[in-house]
């Protein structure tokens, strides 16, 4: 049989600052009813302090990865690392993180497709095992949300938090581990969810700040139409290619975005709420962080061939659907 590429390990990492609904009731005008009714949201975390990035987020899942898989990191061939919110444009997170935890001068890279990161990220990193070229994978999901956050912005501001998640991605002979994935992209609803500023077009400057181009703009009802539309038809159509009924697919690991899009997602799989993994209420939306985060939360309840389906919906817009038979 061909080679797949079984996850082999996962941990996750969320900072100790937990921001609550009612502190944000403090700092914008919301309320925690409105947040809880229309997102799911209770709390979030954020990391706190000076000089603390992304890559603060990333290494800690990644050393707690290597610790609980007894990984040496010298052993490692690949690290990728989904973000929109790297540490700096270059160097790469995926770099730095090799450097904190000492994996020694292999092949790194960051990944960018928002709140599809982690993936995007999986697939990629599928690839190399499939192709027998690397023996272990490391694929992360990091975002430090916070730092392109308007803390004035109630639309924006009560949605986001900070965490990562990392899995060890390993060859397997056995029927195991990435089993199909579909991705897709539509550069068109880019306008909706966007950070203008910092990039090539718009490079900092004090217009720029001014404008507050460096946080995130949202038109959360556009997004919820593509989002609740296209993260569900992802999901219904790689059940359809694999032959999956509601009753076959053990757990629907989501994107935390909205607990609405999640709630429509399951309905149309046909699998009922016990089946779908949450921790939007903990966290928020931590973007390329969620999917990893809950496989990390509900670890203990996943049992060595169990069905899962992956799926997500993000800025780009980008969004998908992985089938991952559990492998640990
Ligand atoms: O992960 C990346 C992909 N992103 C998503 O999938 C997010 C998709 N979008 C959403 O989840 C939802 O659109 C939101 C949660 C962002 C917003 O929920 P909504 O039901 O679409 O609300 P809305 O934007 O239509 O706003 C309804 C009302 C508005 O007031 P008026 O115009 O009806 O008077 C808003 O100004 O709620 C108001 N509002 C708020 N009120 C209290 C907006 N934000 C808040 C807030 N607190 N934080």
């Amino acid at each position: 049989m061909s080679l797949r590429a079984a996850i082999t390990g996962v941990h996750g990492y969320v900072p100790d600052y937990v921001l609550t609904n009612a502190e944000l009731e403090r700092m914008v005008e919301t309320n925690d009813e409105w947040i809880t009714t229309r997102t799911g949201i209770k709390e979030r975390r954020i990391l706190k302090g000076e000089s603390q990035g992304t890559s603060v987020l990333a290494t800690e899942a990644v050393r707690g990865l290597l610790e609980k898989t007894g990984t040496s990191p010298k052993d490692i061939d690949l690290v990728i690392c989904a973000t929109v919110t790297p540490d700096y444009m270059f160097p790469s997170t995926a770099n730095l993180v090799c450097t904190n935890l000492g994996i020694p001068s292999i092949c790194s890279f960051d990944l960018l497709a928002a709140c599809s990161g982690f993936i995007y990220a999986l697939t990629t990193g599928a690839q190399f095992i499939e192709s027998g070229r690397y023996k272990k994978v490391i694929v992360i999901g990091a975002d430090k949300m916070s730092s392109i956050i308007d803390y004035e912005d109630r639309t924006t501001c009560v949605l986001f938090g900070d965490g990562a998640g990392a899995v060890l991605l390993e060859p397997t002979t056995e029927n195991l581990g990435v089993i199909d994935f579909m991705l897709h992209s539509d550069g068109s609803g880019g306008d909706y969810l966007m950070m203008k500023g910092g990039g090539s077009v718009y490079p900092a400057s004090h217009e720029t700040v001014d404008k507050r181009m460096h946080f995130i703009k949202q038109e959360g009802p556009q997004v919820f139409k593509f989002a609740v539309t296209n993260m569900a038809d992802a999901a219904a159509a790689i059940m359809e290619r694999n032959n999956l009924t509601g009753d076959d697919v053990e757990w629907l690991v989501p994107h935390q975005a909205n607990k609405r899009i999640i709630d429509a997602t399951a309905k149309r799989m046909g699998i009922g709420e016990e089946k779908v993994m949450l921790n939007i209420q903990k966290y928020g939306n931590t973007t390329a962080g969620t999917i990893p985060l809950c496989l990390f939360d509900y670890e203990k309840q996943l049992k060595k061939g169990d069905d899962l389906v992956l799926a997500a919906f993000g800025g780009g817009f980008t969004w998908g659907a992985m089938y991952v038979r559990w492998a640990i």
